[in-house]
């Protein structure tokens, strides 16, 4: 059964670690995370960006291939399906679809409209018993069309949308979408710290995981980040594993074309991918 990211962001904000939000393009990804999740007996969160959403059918298939692949794996640690970077609407659609929780991203509104915007969001899904992630400042480059300008949260626009009762906060602290680059200045621990200060216990999200360094993630969560999105790094061993499989020419050999088996050296890739990252934000063994 998927669960809000609520209770599991909560304890793990207690606990110093963080839970991780995967994100999923199709079946091997969906499959591949939630067997690593139970496998490793952490909670997860599957990450789903409106894009992604539309390339596997609409919010309803996602929903519907989710709750099968629960049931039908004896999934039994907590999941909970995330909309990543939603719009309003998009918000309001993946609700009625069977979402678990939602991110409404705001964060290219003034403030002033974000803060009347996610309101109306936490009205809606708290009603309905869902989990709410909100965005101050932004996060740099560009995920599935969602462009941002890496804009450092500032801390007292934080306060006033973690008043709100939103379940987890994303700000922007200099992380950015996909690949750093060689010259990236890191994540800015100052505004993370005075963010942290001025929001109490709330539940922080870090975006943009893939490619972050370990000391930075660990230094992230004692600064209250319960929550690491990592979407860009299973993309790319995804790839890497299935180009390997295709130059050493297996899909020549005997049923090498079959689909089901072109896929499994990438599916297994994003297994270990995601397993090293619930080591990593001290998930394991936390369900
Ligand atoms: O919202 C999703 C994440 O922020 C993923 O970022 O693609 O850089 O891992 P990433
Ligand atoms: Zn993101």
């Amino acid at each position: 059964m998927l669960v809000s990211a609520k209770e599991m962001l909560v304890t793990a904000r207690k606990g110093k670690y963080a839970v991780g939000q995967f994100n999923i393009n199709n079946l091997e990804w969906t499959k591949a995370i939630l067997l690593t999740a139970q496998e490793n007996n952490s909670p997860v969160i599957l990450g789903v960006s409106e894009g992604a959403g539309k390339y596997m059918g609409g919010f309803k298939t996602v929903v519907g291939m989710t709750n099968g692949l629960i049931e039908e794996l004896n999934i039994t640690v907590p999941v909970a399906l995330h909309l990543d970077h939603g719009s309003y609407d998009g918000a309001l659609k993946a609700m009625e679809a069977g979402f678990s929780s939602v991110m409404f991203d705001g964060s290219h509104y003034d403030i002033k409209e974000n803060i009347t915007k996610t309101k109306e969001i936490i009205d809606i899904a708290h009603a309905r018993e869902l989990s709410v992630e909100a965005e101050v400042g932004s996060i740099g480059g560009e995920e599935d069309g969602v462009v941002g300008a890496g804009e450092i949260a500032d801390a007292s626009e934080c306060k006033a949308i973690a008043e709100l009762g939103v379940d987890m906060l994303a700000a922007g602290i200099g992380n950015i979408h996909g690949k750093y680059p060689e010259n990236w200045a890191g994540l800015n621990f100052e505004a993370l710290g005075n963010i942290q200060d001025a929001t109490g216990n709330m539940p922080l999200v870090l975006h943009g995981g893939t490619g972050i360094p370990e000391d930075m993630i660990k230094e992230a969560i004692s600064l209250g980040v319960a929550k690491i999105n990592v979407n860009t790094e299973c993309q790319l061993t995804f790839a890497a594993a299935t180009r390997k499989y295709f130059e050493a020419g297996k899909d020549l050999e005997g049923k090498g074309f079959d689909p089901r088996k072109i896929l499994a050296p990438g599916f297994e890739a994003i297994k270990a991918t995601v397993k090293e990252k619930m080591e990593l934000f001290g998930s394991v063994n936390k369900a």
